[in-house]
């Protein structure tokens, strides 16, 4: 039928004569396009093309102007070409696919064209090389590969150019240097290499040039700024080295320079000071030396200075202080020496002071406690070495005071108390003195550290910080603190890790959780603490003996070693995480204080199955994230939640806990990756229906499936007054099985398989979730990288402890715990198991304990018939090889689904 269109329309061109009105050539080609992108919102009276939305035409009837951007458009472009008199074509946003249609270059009178935002692959076609009227090409977020075409030399009128977030190789064409009108040249995103070639520094029209996340290297042309108006650089994230050309910073015209993450040497040129409209400077993660130049002061539109991470010495600039609306200095990780300028108070819009990593000395200077705004004060790891003024909490704002690793003395001031907004509290490693101040009990949100370890604190604990009840992390370890552990220390229900040990404290350990489940080590080094995790209080042991007996019996150590680093991970990843959630329901109450509406900032959302767009609301999503009550359960890296839309559709809805700070910048990229999952089409898998991205966390859609998780059904059988029998798990199992080997099929490897990530539909169908996870947390950002090896306990191969590395043999161990689940109905980590032992081991561990796969497997179903018998002790052996401690020796994924098969049909 298509087809048909096109051909009828071709031929209605070719028979044309030359003198024929183009506005008949123009509807058949418009006939042509609203069968072929199906637009649904044109009238079927084709005759009106030119008052159908998106379309512009002139007096002749010649289509001049076409947008249609973000209506969800497929098909073939191709009869655009026919459009002879088009000016403006702006399809951006939408589903279109494969090449770009060459015959785009027949458009002889085009001067704006915008594909970007859709699934266009293969190269640049060199034909767009003859749309010499053309002043603006945005090809960018597409899936553009192979090199930038020389031909685009021939666009002479060009004047922004943007191959933003494609897969371009290759170097900049040296051929280009002739697009003289050039005002904005943005590359940034693909796989660029080579040297930034110095015709970019001879374009004087030049505004703004965008390179960053490419390969480039060698040096930044010297002649860069010299010749140009250049207002905005950024080339972060490349292998560039040499020093900033000073030329870029005399212009003085430079508003934004971004050159974070290269290898720049040499020091920050004098002439910055010539910036006066320069607002942005990140330069860390370089090379750079020297001092910070005092012409700095210069700067007043200065709003975010990044320079973290380099070789800067020489002491803090005061000049900085001119700069009157810095909201954020970062001056970590470098040489820095001297004291800390008291000028600084003068920085009234400052809300991060951030100098930790340095050698500076002396006092905090009382001046800095004038600046309002601070959130986030970090002088750790300097040599400070007055006392706390205790004016400290004069800064109402302050969130996060890090103190720690300096030679701070005195007494903790009792005024600590007054910085109730407090999140996280670093004082450890320096030499105070005196009491723990009771009044900390009152900075209800501390919730991230309270950390005054390796000080010479003496005195009692106060029991006021038992109202402390959202902490997470408690070091009072290596002081001299004395007398008991307070019983009102009960109240901190939400500690994670506690360290009391190298103290002087004596009798009960307050029976909590968190103190019962800690280890020995926690409590070591003291007095005579007793109770558990130690020995009992009217224990015949003495107290000395405080060995490692308790220890054993606690459930975490079991596992072994292994586990242990990560329990460690884990803990890290919490803390991250709290900290993440602990910045938006801080910045969300801040915004409610303020009056400001604290709807949600949805930045960006979609859809991915056509029929539910109506019924989806994703600000009703947002919203019912924020209520505890929809909350269904928490996983590694997310929480899941029911939300009902306003339509009465429900779904559910993953908020990705570890997103960092780049989810802004790797947007598009994430964005793709979803759409990318969205279409693996299999049974097993659990597809995204759409997402939302808002301030810094993103959303993921999914149907609801009201029967729960696997491991819901396994080991809560009681509750749900459900019993699965065997054949419905031997169907789980393939199922599950299945869905897994497609994923390693298409090169994905699952971050975190586990009965609680298999969902049942309304049929026990069994679906993978989690899989998008693998995909959106990029391993090569810091805070990925840690949750990458978690994983769930019980399911992690041995291996990943010291490989540090998720691979598709790892996911088949998890894979083969999950048959275990399976066939005996137990928990993988349980304590029945008994010392140092999992399921694994134990289910290994059978025979030479003598024991029959009876006392293994569920003997509620492996005794109900002598067919299921047989085949859980065919499982029972797949199983086994799965979970073989060797990675090599385990089979594929693909292998241990037709091997379950086998069993079912015999
Ligand atoms: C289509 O529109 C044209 C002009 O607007 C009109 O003359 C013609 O009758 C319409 N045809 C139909 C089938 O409605
Ligand atoms: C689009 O249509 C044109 C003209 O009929 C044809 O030559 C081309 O191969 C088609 N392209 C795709 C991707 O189908
Ligand atoms: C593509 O680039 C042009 C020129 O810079 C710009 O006007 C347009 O908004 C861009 N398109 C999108 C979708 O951002
Ligand atoms: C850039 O301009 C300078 C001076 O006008 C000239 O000497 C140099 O050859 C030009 N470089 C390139 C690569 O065009
Ligand atoms: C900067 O690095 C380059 C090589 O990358 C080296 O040749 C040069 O000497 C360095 N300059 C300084 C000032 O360290
Ligand atoms: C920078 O400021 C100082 C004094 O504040 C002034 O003497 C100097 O001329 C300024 N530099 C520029 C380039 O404006
Ligand atoms: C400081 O910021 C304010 C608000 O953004 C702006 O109006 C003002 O122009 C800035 N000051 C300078 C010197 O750039
Ligand atoms: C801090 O250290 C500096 C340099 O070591 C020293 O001169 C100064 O007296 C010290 N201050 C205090 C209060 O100890």
């Amino acid at each position: 039928m298509n087809g048909f269109w096109v051909v009828l329309s071709l031929f209605l061109l070719l028979s044309e004569t030359p003198n024929a009105i183009t506005g008949s050539v123009d509807q058949a080609a418009m006939a042509a396009l609203q069968i072929e992108l199906g637009v649904t919102f044109w009238t079927p009276n084709v005759s009106d093309y030119c008052s159908w939305t998106g379309v512009s035409c002139n007096s002749d009837q010649s289509v001049e102007k076409l947008k249609l951007s973000g209506q969800q458009l497929t098909g073939n472009i191709s009869s655009i070409s026919l459009l002879k008199s088009l000016k403006f074509l702006d399809l951006s946003s939408n589903y279109l696919n494969g090449q770009i249609p060459s015959a785009l270059g027949f458009l002889s009178d085009l001067e704006f064209l915008d594909l970007s935002g859709n699934k266009f692959t293969n190269s640049v076609p060199p034909e767009l090389g003859n749309l010499r009227s053309l002043r603006s090409l945005n090809l960018s977020n597409n899936l553009l590969n192979g090199g930038i075409p020389s031909e685009l030399s021939s666009l002479n009128q060009l004047e922004s150019l943007n191959l933003n977030q494609n897969r371009l190789t290759g170097e900049i064409p040296e051929d280009l240097r002739g697009l003289e009108k050039l005002q904005e040249l943005q590359l940034s995103g693909n796989g660029l290499e080579g040297q930034i070639p110095s015709w970019v520094g001879n374009l004087t029209n030049l505004k703004l040039f965008l390179a960053y996340e490419n390969k480039l290297t060698g040096k930044i042309p010297e002649n860069f700024g010299l010749f140009s108006e250049l207002r905005i650089l950024n080339l972060h994230s490349n292998h560039l080295e040499g020093p900033i050309p000073a030329s870029i910073l005399s212009s003085g015209k430079l508003e934004v320079l971004i050159l974070t993450l290269n290898q720049l040497n040499g020091s920050l040129p004098e002439a910055v000071e010539n910036c006066k409209g320069l607002s942005n400077l990140r330069i860390g993660n370089n090379k750079l030396v020297g001092s910070i130049p005092s012409g700095i002061g210069n700067l007043t539109s200065l709003t975010y200075f990044e320079a973290d991470s380099n070789y800067f010495s020489g002491s803090i600039n005061p000049e900085f202080a001119k700069c009157s609306n810095l909201t954020l200095l970062n001056l970590a990780s470098n040489g820095f020496t001297g004291t800390l300028p008291p000028e600084l108070g003068n920085l009234l819009n400052l809300q991060e002071l951030i100098v930790s990593g340095n050698s500076l000395i002396g006092d905090i200077p009382k001046a800095i406690f004038k600046c309002k705004n601070l959130s986030k004060l970090d002088l750790s790891s300097n040599r400070f070495n007055g006392t706390i003024p205790k004016e400290l909490c004069d800064m109402s704002r302050l969130q996060y005071l890090l103190l720690d690793q300096n030679s701070l003395r005195g007494e903790i001031p009792s005024e600590i108390g007054n910085c109730v907004r407090l999140l996280e509290l670093q004082m450890g490693s320096n030499y105070f003195t005196g009491e723990i101040p009771p009044e900390i009990g009152r900075i209800k949100n501390l919730q991230i550290a309270l950390n005054l370890s390796f000080n010479h604190l003496h005195g009692p604990i106060p029991p006021d910080l038992g109202r402390l009840d959202k902490l997470v992390m408690l070091d009072f370890s290596n002081n001299q603190l004395s007398g008991s552990i307070p019983s009102e220390l009960k109240g901190m229900v939400s500690l994670i890790y506690v360290n009391f040990s190298n103290n002087q404290l004596s009798g009960q350990i307050p029976s909590s959780k968190p103190f019962q489940k800690s280890p020995v080590s926690s409590f070591a080094g003291n007095k005579g603490l007793c109770g558990e995790p130690m020995t009992s209080c009217s224990g015949t042991l003495s107290h000395e003996s405080n060995n490692h007996r308790g220890y054993y019996k606690k459930v975490l150590v079991v596992i072994g070693s292994a586990l242990t680093v990560f329990i460690t991970v884990t803990v890290v990843v919490l803390l991250f995480m709290l900290r993440e959630k602990q910045e938006m329901v801080a910045a969300a109450s801040l915004a409610s204080e303020s009056g400001i509406s604290t709807s949600p900032l949805i930045i960006a959302g979609n859809v991915f199955i056509e029929s539910l767009k109506q019924a989806v609301d994703f600000e009703s999503a947002v919203k019912a994230t924020l209520k505890e009550s929809n909350k269904l359960s928490s996983g590694t890296f997310s929480t899941v939640y029911k939300v009902i839309m306003p339509s009465g559709l429900v779904l559910s809805a993953r908020r990705l806990k570890s997103m960092d700070k780049t989810v802004t910048h790797q947007q598009s990229k994430m964005i793709r990756e979803l759409e990318r999952m969205a279409k693996l089409c299999h049974d097993n898998l659990m597809r995204p229906v759409g997402f939302v991205i808002y301030d810094d966390a993103a959303l993921l859609l999914h149907h609801y499936w009201p029967n729960g998780t696997l491991a819901q059904l396994l080991h809560n059988n009681v509750e749900s007054g459900f019993e699965l029998d065997w054949p419905r798990r031997l169907s789980i199992a393939i199922g599950a099985g299945e869905g897994l080997a497609f994923l390693h099929h298409v090169a994905i490897i699952h971050l975190d398989i586990s009965s609680g990530n298999i969902l049942l539909d309304g049929n026990f169908n069994p679906l993978i979730g989690e899989i998008e996870i693998s995909k959106l947390l990029d391993p090569s950002r810091g805070t990925a990288s840690i949750s990458a090896v978690a994983g769930s306990f019980g399911y992690i191969p041995p291996e990943y402890a010291y490989t540090m590395q998720v691979t598709a043999p790892g996911n088949v161990y998890s894979f083969g715990v999950v048959l275990l689940e399976i066939l005996t109905s137990r928990l993988p980590v349980d304590e029945a198991f008994g010392e140092g032992m999992d399921l694994v081991k134990w289910v290994h561990n059978a025979s030479s304990r003598g024991e029959t796969p009876e006392q293994i497997l569920d003997s509620r179903l492996s005794t109900v018939s002598f067919s299921w018998r047989k085949q859980m002790l065919g499982v029972l052996k797949i199983a086994l090889v799965c979970t073989d401690s060797t990675p090599a020796k385990r089979p594929k994924m693909k292998k241990v689904v037709e091997m379950l098969h086998e069993v079912k049909q015999n």
